[in-house]
C-alpha cells in the first residue's frame, strides 16, 4: 500500500523564483503563463492534495509570509521546495511541451537506431523540473521513436487517443492506488471500466475482470487460475501446497504466444509443460480434431488448453466454439489469449472470429494495443474469481479481508499499482463503442489496402491472407534473415515507418501491424512507397 506524505498540510517554501533555464523549444514562450482561470478554479481545487497547489507565489515568487492561511516555512528546501512553489506554472509548461511533442508526432521518425548519449552521474542536489526537462529534451527525447504515431507498425502497438492520454495524465495527477477500497472511489471506477470492457468484447456477466500491466501478465494470471483449478480437481490447493503438489501438467496449444510459455516457467509448471497441437493446413489455427486426439490420449486427466484468438504473424483464430464443445467429453480449463484479437468483436464482419470467446474460463485482452491507451494496460477476465482470489489473496492487518467483492490487491500479483482503468474509462466514455469500432474497422481496412499494394509489387509476396490487421509478407526472391534484416534496416533508417521481422512457417518475413487510431490511407501510401524503395535491387 502507498503511504503518502501529508501533501495537504505540507508547508509552502519561500524559495525564490528560479527564473528557469531555457525550456525546450516553443514551451519557452509558455513557461511563464499562468494557468487559465478555469483551471485554477476547476481541476486544481478538487483534489485534497492539490488544495494549496493552485496558489500563485507572491509578488516575490513565493516570498509571502502566508499563502491561503498556510504559514510559510522552508521545510522543503532546494529544487523540490522551489518547484513546489510553482506547481501550476511548471505543469502548464510541461503541458505545453507535451502538446509540442504531440504536434510533432507525425514528423518524428517512426523508429530510431539507438545511439546512447554520454552517461551523466546522479545529480547531487538536483536541477529542478525545468532543468530536468531541459536535460531530457537535450539528451533523450531526440532518440525517442514515434511509436505512438501512425506509421509505427512493429509488434502490435497502439497509440493513445486524446481522451486516453488525458486519463493517463489525470491518473498520475490523482495518484490513486485502486487495489484497496478503504479510502477512495477509484476501485469502483475500475469496476465500471471492467463492466464496459466486458460489454465491448461481448463477454457474459459471469466473467469478472481485473486490470493488469499487459497481456503477458493477463496470460500469467489466467494460467495461475487454471493451475489452481487443476489442484481443485486433484484435491490439492496449489496456493497452499505449491506447484510440486500438483504433479505434471499438460498444456495444449497450437500457436501459443511466447508469453504463455514464459508464464508456465513463472508458474512453476515449466516451459516443457506445453504440448504443441497440429494446425490446419497452411494455417496457425488449431486442428480441433488433433486437439481432441491429444485430449483422448490424456485418458481423463484434466489439462489446460490455451486457445489463440489472433496469432501474431497471421492473426489466425482457433475455432473457440468447437474447442469449448470438447469440454463435454474432456476436463480442461480453456484459456483464450485474445490479446488483440478480442477487438474483432467490434467489427460486424469479423466478430465471427471470436464467437465462443465468452465460453472460455479465462480470457486475456490487451488494452495498450488496440484500445489505444498508453502503456501499460491489459485486462484479465475469468469465471472463477474464487480461485483467482485463492491464488492471489494477500493477508495483512492493514488490508481488507477477502469478501464477495474482493479488493484488487487479492486478485493479481500486484499489491499497489496505478489506476490503469482511468485512461481506458476516459477513452470509452469519450468515443464509446462506435468510436472504438471505427478505429478497429479502419485499421482492418488499411491492412487490407497495404496487402493489396504489396501484392502488386514485384519485390514482395504475401505469406498469408490478411484476416484482420496484420500483413505478413516476404521477399519475392531469396528471403533470408540477412536480406529481411536489410529491408527492416532501410525502413527504420528512413524514419518513415517501422516494421518488425519475423519467421512464418520457416520463412524469414516482415510484419506490418495496424492498431493505431491515427493511421490513415495517406500513411498507407507513404508506407508502400518506403517498402518499394527499401526492397533489394536483386
Ligand atoms: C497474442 C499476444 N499475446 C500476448 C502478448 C504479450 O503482450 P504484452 O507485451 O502486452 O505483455 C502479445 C503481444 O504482442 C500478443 O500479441
Amino acid at each position: 500500500m502507498n503511504v503518502r506524505p501529508d501533501a495537504g498540510t505540507a508547508p509552502i517554501p519561500g524559495s525564490p523564483h528560479l527564473g528557469g533555464g531555457p525550456w525546450p523549444g516553443p514551451t519557452n514562450t509558455n513557461s511563464d503563463q499562468q494557468p487559465e482561470p478555469s483551471h485554477s478554479g476547476g481541476e486544481y481545487r478538487h483534489g485534497p492534495s492539490s488544495a494549496d497547489d493552485d496558489q500563485e507565489p507572491g509578488p516575490s515568487g513565493g516570498g509571502d509570509d502566508r499563502l491561503s492561511g498556510v504559514p510559510k516555512a522552508d521545510h522543503i528546501r532546494g529544487p523540490l521546495g522551489a518547484d513546489r512553489a510553482r506547481v501550476p506554472e511548471l505543469m502548464e509548461a510541461t503541458r505545453a511541451y507535451a502538446v509540442r511533442l504531440l504536434a510533432g508526432l507525425d514528423d518524428r521518425p517512426a523508429a530510431r537506431t539507438p545511439v546512447r548519449p554520454a552517461p551523466e552521474s546522479l545529480p547531487e542536489t538536483g536541477i529542478g523540473l525545468e532543468g530536468a526537462m531541459e536535460m531530457f529534451a537535450r539528451r533523450w527525447e531526440p532518440g525517442f521513436a514515434a511509436s505512438a504515431g501512425p506509421r509505427y507498425l512493429g509488434f502490435v502497438t497502439g497509440g493513445a487517443t486524446p481522451a486516453a492520454l488525458a486519463g493517463d495524465w489525470l491518473t498520475g495527477t490523482l495518484d490513486q492506488n485502486p487495489t484497496s477500497g478503504l479510502d477512495s472511489l477509484a476501485p469502483d471506477l475500475e469496476r465500471e471500466t471492467v463492466a464496459w470492457l466486458r460489454d465491448l468484447f461481448g463477454l457474459p456477466p459471469e466473467h469478472e475482470g481485473t486490470f493488469v500491466s499487459g497481456a503477458t501478465m493477463s496470460n500469467f494470471a489466467g494460467l495461475a487460475i487454471a493451475r489452481e483449478w487443476l489442484g481443485e480437481l486433484r484435491g490439492v490447493s496449489v496456493a497452499e501446497a505449491g506447484a510440486a503438489a500438483l504433479g505434471p501438467v499438460t498444456v495444449l496449444s497450437a500457436s501459443p504466444h511466447s508469453s504463455v510459455v514464459k508464464s508456465l516457467s513463472m508458474l512453476g509448471l515449466g516451459r516443457s509443460a506445453i504440448r504443441h497441437v497440429g494446425v490446419l493446413p497452411g494455417r496457425e489455427a488449431v486442428d480441433v480434431a488433433l486437439l481432441a486426439e491429444e485430449l483422448d490420449r490424456l485418458d481423463g486427466a484434466p489439462a489446460i488448453v490455451v486457445a489463440n484468438a489472433g496469432t501474431v504473424n497471421t492473426v489466425d483464430f482457433d475455432d473457440l466454439r468447437a474447442i469449448a464443445a470438447l469440454r463435454e467429453r474432456h476436463p480442461f480449463w480453456l484459456h483464450v489469449d485474445a490479446a488483440f484479437g478480442a477487438f474483432a468483436a467490434l467489427s460486424p464482419e469479423h466478430a465471427h472470429l471470436v464467437a465462443g470467446l465468452g465460453e472460455a474460463d479465462s480470457v486475456c485482452a490487451d488494452l495498450h494495443k488496440w484500445l489505444n491507451v498508453p502503456y501499460d494496460s491489459a485486462i484479465q477476465f475469468t469465471r472463477r474469481r474464487d480461485l483467482q482470489a485463492r491464488v492471489f489473496s494477500n493477508s495483512a492487518a492493514y488490508l481488507t479481508p477477502l469478501s464477495e467483492e474482493p479488493d484488487f490487491a487479492h486478485l493479481t500479483p500486484q499489491n499497489s499499482r496505478r489506476l490503469r482503468a482511468l485512461p481506458a474509462w476516459f477513452t470509452l466514455a469519450a468515443y464509446g463503442r462506435e468510436g472504438h469500432a471505427e478505429i478497429v474497422r479502419r485499421d482492418i481496412a488499411l491492412a487490407a489496402g497495404l496487402a493489396e499494394r504489396i501484392a502488386s509489387m514485384a519485390a514482395y509476396r504475401l505469406l498469408a491472407p490478411v484476416r484482420l490487421n496484420v500483413v505478413c509478407f516476404t521477399l519475392a526472391s531469396a528471403p533470408s534473415p540477412e536480406r529481411i534484416g536489410e529491408v527492416v534496416g532501410a525502413i527504420t533508417e528512413s524514419g518513415e515507418a517501422f516494421l518488425t521481422p519475423t519467421v512464418h512457417a520457416g520463412v524469414p518475413a516482415l510484419r506490418a501491424a495496424f492498431s493505431n487510431w491515427r493511421t490513415t490511407e495517406t500513411d498507407v501510401g507513404r508506407i508502400a512507397k518506403i517498402l518499394e524503395s527499401a526492397a533489394p535491387r536483386s
